[in-house]
C-alpha cells in the first residue's frame, strides 16, 4: 500500500469540476492506497478571512468531502490545523528554504502582481508548508491537479534536500499522482474554459435546483447552427460535455441529431441540461444538508481523523528532531 496525501484550501463550496477531479479520484484511491486527506485551513489564512468565515469554510469542505464518498474509515480524513506536527515540520524546512527559489515560484508571483498589498510570509512559505503536509505522514504520491505541478516540484526539493544535508534516506520524494488527463474537463457555463470558483461560472453540488437552473439557462451560446452538421463552436460543445458526464446517453444524442440538423433549440438543451444536473446533484445535496446538522458526527469524523493523523506525524517528528540533532541528554 503507497502512502498518499492531499488537501484542499477551505475557501468555498465545491463545484462539479472538484467533484469530477479531485474528488473522484480521492474516493477511487482511498480502496487500494492509504490516504490522508486534510483540509488545509493554515493555507487559507494566507486570504486573512474571518473567524467565522474559516470556520464556515472548512464545515462547508468537510461535509462535502463526505458526501462525495470519502470514508473516515478507510482514508485518514483530517483538518491541517488539529496536527500541530505540520506547523513544527514547516518551521524545520522553511530553514533551508531560500528567499530567492521561494520569489521565483509562479503562483507567489501572480499574487504579488495581484495582491500587492498583501504578501505576506506565508503566501512565501507556501510551497514550505505544503511540502509539510505531504511529509509528515512520508506520503509519495499526492494526487493533484496539473495547476500545482510547480509546488510539486518545490516538494521534491525540499525532501531531496533534507535527505542530502543529513546523509539520510529518509524521506520519500513525493510524485505527483496527476489525474487531470485521464478525466473529462469540467466546463463551465460561460462559454469558454473549465468550470472554476474564481471564473465565477460553477455549478455546485449544494445549489439548490432553483440556482442551478438560473445558471444553466444563462449559459453562453451563440445564434445557432446554419449548416448541417457543422461543428460547434466552444460555448455549445461545452453543454454537450456537461450532458456527458450527467444527462443519458440518448437524451445527448437527441440534442446531438436536432443540432446536426440545425433543428436545435437551446432553450430545450438547457432546460433539459438544467434538469439533468438538478437529478445529478439531489442525492450530494441531501447529503451536504443532512451531514451539515450533525455537527455530532462531524466532530466524531474529524477527532478520529485527527487522531490517526497525529500518529503518523508524531512518529515523523520524533525521528526528525532525531535526525536533525534535537536529542534529549
Ligand atoms: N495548495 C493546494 C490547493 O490550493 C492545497 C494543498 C495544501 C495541498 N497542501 C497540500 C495539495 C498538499 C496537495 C498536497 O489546492
Amino acid at each position: 500500500m503507497e502512502t498518499v496525501a492531499s488537501g484542499i484550501r477551505p475557501t468555498g463550496n465545491l463545484h462539479l469540476g472538484n467533484y469530477f477531479g479531485a474528488m473522484k479520484n480521492f474516493v477511487k484511491m482511498q480502496d487500494s492506497n492509504n490516504c490522508f486527506f486534510f483540509i488545509a485551513d493554515y493555507h487559507s489564512l494566507t486570504t486573512h478571512p474571518t473567524p467565522e468565515d474559516l470556520h464556515g469554510n472548512v464545515k462547508n469542505v468537510l461535509v462535502e468531502y463526505l458526501a462525495c464518498g470519502i470514508d473516515p474509515e478507510k482514508a485518514t480524513i483530517y483538518i491541517q490545523s488539529d496536527v500541530p506536527e505540520v506547523s513544527e515540520l514547516y518551521l524545520l524546512l522553511n530553514m533551508n528554504a531560500y528567499l530567492g527559489e521561494l520569489e521565483r515560484v509562479t503562483s507567489f508571483k501572480d499574487k504579488v502582481r495581484k495582491q500587492p498589498e498583501n504578501v505576506n510570509a506565508g503566501l512565501l512559505t507556501y510551497p514550505t508548508l505544503m511540502t509539510a503536509d505531504v511529509i509528515i505522514h512520508r506520503a509519495a504520491k499526492v494526487p493533484v491537479g496539473k495547476d500545482q505541478e510547480q509546488n510539486l516540484e518545490m516538494m521534491r526539493t525540499f525532501a531531496r534536500r533534507f535527505n542530502r544535508m543529513y546523509k539520510v534516506d529518509y524521506f520519500p520524494i513525493p510524485k505527483a499522482y496527476n489525474f487531470d488527463e485521464s478525466l473529462v474537463k469540467i466546463p463551465g457555463l460561460d462559454g469558454s474554459g473549465k468550470m472554476g470558483k474564481s471564473e465565477g461560472n460553477a455549478v455546485y453540488l449544494a445549489d439548490t435546483p432553483e440556482a442551478i437552473r438560473k445558471k444553466v439557462m444563462r449559459a453562453v451560446t451563440d445564434s445557432g447552427p446554419t449548416e448541417k452538421n457543422q461543428q460547434k463552436p466552444e460555448a455549445i460543445q461545452n453543454l454537450f460535455t456537461l450532458m456527458d458526464v450527467v444527462s443519458k446517453p440518448e437524451t445527448k444524442s437527441f440534442f446531438e441529431d436536432a443540432y446536426n440538423d440545425c433543428s436545435i433549440r437551446y432553450g430545450d438543451l438547457k432546460k433539459q441540461l438544467a434538469e439533468d444536473i438538478v437529478d445529478f446533484n439531489a442525492p450530494f445535496r441531501d447529503k451536504i444538508l443532512s451531514l451539515s446538522e450533525d455537527n455530532a458526527y462531524l466532530r466524531e469524523v474529524t477527532s478520529h481523523g485527527a487522531d490517526r493523523a497525529r500518529e503518523s506525524a508524531r512518529k515523523t517528528i520524533r525521528e526528525v528532531r532525531e535526525i536533525i540533532g534535537f536529542k534529549p541528554f
